[in-house]
């Protein structure tokens, strides 16, 4: 609870992001792929550059050549910019309207009423408690459609399941992406 209190008050008073994070964001997405990120309010995009952060010490400080023999120098490499574009993205699906107030909200309501707000929440709605439930539920399923839409499909299978259970069925690389974006998104 005193996690979520914390996160609540980092997220009233996140700051936005600087012109170097904002570079780094130009350089690691695609047009297509910024206009998700930079559609997030201003909690979640400072919220994914922690979770970055964290992820990025996690597969520095874990990755090693000899668990993925299969895979050449440079393929390495591309597996850390997946790691960062898959951070960048785990939350595009919650839109922009999921601020600090309505995630609180639906925060609560799981932690009160669980078997009520998942069957409340199940589909999409303009009624605000439905629909804010609806998305705190179903945001990573919804980020996975909207990056397969424009054909990053390695991320949306990544990102369609940060809050499910097991890591499903993907490339052992790939698996290792999902744990780590997880563990960092539970750290932050
Ligand atoms: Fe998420
Ligand atoms: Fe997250």
């Amino acid at each position: 609870m005193l996690y979520r209190v914390k996160q609540f008050f980092r997220g009233i008073f996140a700051s936005g992001l600087s012109a170097d994070e904002v570079d780094f964001v130009k350089a690691n997405l695609t047009e297509a792929a910024q206009e998700l990120f930079f559609q997030m309010n201003r909690a979640d995009i400072r919220h994914t550059m922690n979770v970055l952060k964290t992820a990025q010490e996690i597969f520095d400080g874990s990755f090693r050549e000899q668990d993925f023999p299969y895979l050449y120098k440079q393929d390495a490499g591309e597996l850390r910019r997946l790691l960062v574009r898959c951070c960048l993205l785990h939350d595009v699906g919650r839109g922009r309207c999921m601020g600090p107030v309505r995630k609180a909200l639906a925060v609560l309501l799981d932690m009160l009423f669980p078997v009520w707000s998942r069957r409340y929440g199940r589909c999409d709605s303009r009624s605000l408690v439905r629909g804010t439930l609806y998305r705190y539920y179903h945001h990573g399923e919804l980020g996975g459609e909207l990056l397969r839409g424009i054909g990053m499909n390695a991320e949306a299978a990544i990102i369609s399941l940060h809050h499910k259970k097991g890591l499903g069925s993907m490339l052992p690389e790939n698996r290792r992406i999902l744990a780590i974006l997880k563990k960092a998104d539970s750290l932050n």
